[in-house]
């Protein structure tokens, strides 16, 4: 597996912030779309392309397109979707597919709710996107989920992780090809599977307690 946890100013900036309990929803939505793009650039370093040739005004020249099948983009909901618009804002004609997982508190146990994907995903380039990685589990399940409809390359990016998160990612390793983008690298865990320091819960954060 490959690991990148961010190493830049204004990530650690604006990742400060948004731990800020005092910052508000609207602000914190903000911030986590912003944050996805930035992170955006490191996660879509490998992103398939393929050679183009176009006319300048001055000349023709090479270039490169994002290739076919495009890359497929995955929040997971709830909290992942505020990532979504930072991610395809700087991949526009990424394709978008979505899962649904929630966390119980007290097992910590994730259930998957939700998913509107394409049945075939081999071939693919796949784009997790979800804002906290603590115990794992979540991320786990997602990643296991898109591998079993044929992805070969999963890269997921959280805002926050934890070491016990990503050991549980190296975990289901094997031979496949996973990459973690992570804006910080956490101390670990509180007794109730929380982040420490952490920014509390993501999707109740962005959207309120429903
Ligand atoms: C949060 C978060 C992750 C998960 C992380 O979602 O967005 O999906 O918890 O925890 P884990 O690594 O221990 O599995 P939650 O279950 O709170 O659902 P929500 O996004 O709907 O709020
Ligand atoms: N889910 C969250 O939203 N925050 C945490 O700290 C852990 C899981």
């Amino acid at each position: 597996m490959r690991l990148h946890v961010a190493d830049h100013p204004l990530i650690t900036h604006k990742l400060t912030v948004l731990r800020d309990k005092a910052t508000p929803s609207p602000v914190f939505r903000q911030l986590t779309e912003e944050l996805m793009t930035l992170l955006a650039y490191e996660a879509t370093r490998n992103v398939r392309v393929e050679p183009v040739t176009i006319d300048t005004p001055v000349t023709q020249t090479k270039g490169v397109r994002i290739a076919d099948p495009k890359p497929l983009v995955v929040p997971i909901l709830r909290a992942g979707l505020g990532m979504l618009e930072g991610m395809t804002k700087l991949v526009p004609t990424a394709e978008v597919g979505f899962l649904g997982i929630v966390r119980n508190e007290e097992t910590l146990l994730p259930t998957t709710y939700a998913e509107r994907l394409p049945d075939d995903l081999s071939d693919r380039q796949c784009f997790v996107l979800d804002p906290m990685l603590a115990t794992g589990g979540s991320l786990a399940a997602a990643i296991k989920y898109l591998f079993d409809r044929g992805a070969t390359e999963v890269t997921a990016v959280c805002l926050l992780g934890t070491p016990e998160g990503v050991h549980a990612i190296e975990s289901l390793v094997g031979d496949r090809d996973i990459t973690l983008v992570l804006g910080a690298l956490d101390e670990g865990l509180n007794e109730h599977g929380y982040i420490v320091p952490g920014l509390g819960d993501a999707g109740d954060r962005l959207y309120g307690t429903v």
